[in-house]
């Protein structure tokens, strides 16, 4: 990970940077099996928990922008804003196909927590329009470090992965990196404060950790898991252990709080190389399981 030390605020995209929203079709289906990820069902219901949670929350994340688009005289933002809203667009439609498959096979709880969800942030965007800004900055700065440790590990997070779900896992993470900046830069032009981004990601920090569980709980408990301890030691070693997921990322989460923080303070657009040449040389679309 290469930080900048540059002490003043500089946004900074890297060189022949662009935004690509990219509509793909996955094979997502009843048939994929059951537990997705590294055939383990904690781990694979982290990832069902936390990927159903965006449909709700990558349209929160476009509405808190919005809101302030008028505001932004560049139009080179304005551009990036569109696309970040297409690429968050796409996203949450191929979460949404993925919590229909989940529900078809007995996840209810996915239909009422997402409703609940989609109720309290629709809520946060009317009440406090800024802090909902805030707190999507913050949960663009979780999405890009757990995309950043997914292109730097692939043997943790790739490989595990079933065939059927692995080109979405590739293709979220890769333009979660693509789009990092852009609701940054619109935080900063239309308020910039520092103190208010800090405080919005502890309190988000706080709410994700929480809702994760909330949210593996009832997933667990229909597989007759919940209370089954070597599931929930391995689950949390997975996500808290020494290689866990969230240990990892820590150095590249703390950057946040830094003053002068930028997302690109991280040159990490050449991890997503091959995944761009792939895609528009058509190698990663031809490489998607037909559905069957
Ligand atoms: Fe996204
Ligand atoms: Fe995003």
């Amino acid at each position: 990970m290469t930080v900048s030390t540059t002490q003043e605020h500089i946004p900074h995209n890297p060189e022949g940077h662009e935004i690509k929203p990219r509509l793909v079709t996955f094979n997502i289906t009843e048939k994929s099996p059951q537990y997705w990820f590294d055939n383990d069902p904690f781990k694979t219901h982290f990832f069902n928990a936390f990927f159903t949670t965006f449909p709700a929350g990558e349209s929160f994340f476009v509405r808190s922008v919005a809101k302030y688009r008028h505001l932004i005289k560049d139009e080179k933002l304005q551009q990036e804003i569109n696309d970040f809203s297409s690429q968050e667009g796409n996203h949450s439609h191929a979460h949404d196909l993925h919590a229909d498959v989940l529900i078809k096979n007995g996840y209810k709880s996915i239909k009422r927590d997402n409703k609940i969800l989609d109720v309290a942030l629709h809520g946060l965007n009317k009440v406090m329009p800024r802090f909902s800004l805030a707190v999507t900055i913050a949960i663009e700065h979780f999405t890009a470090i757990l995309s950043h440790q997914v292109y730097i590990s692939p043997e943790l997070f790739i490989e595990p992965v079933h065939e059927d779900y692995e080109p979405m896992f590739r293709w979220h993470a890769a333009e979660e990196i693509e789009h990092k900046g852009v609701a940054f830069d619109a935080y900063q032009v239309v308020d910039g404060s520092v103190i208010q981004r800090n405080i919005a990601m502890g309190i988000t920090t706080v709410a994700i950790i929480m809702l994760i569980f909330i949210r593996i709980f009832p997933l667990l408990r229909k597989d007759g898991l919940a209370f089954d301890g070597p599931t929930w030691k391995g689950g949390l070693s997975f996500m808290f252990g020494k290689q866990g997921l969230f240990t990892l990322v820590l150095d590249h989460y703390k950057e946040f709080y830094r003053s002068d923080f930028h997302p690109w303070d991280v040159q990490d657009y050449d991890l997503i190389t091959d995944f761009r040449k792939d895609f528009d040389d058509g190698t990663f679309e031809k490489n998607i399981p037909v559905p069957g």
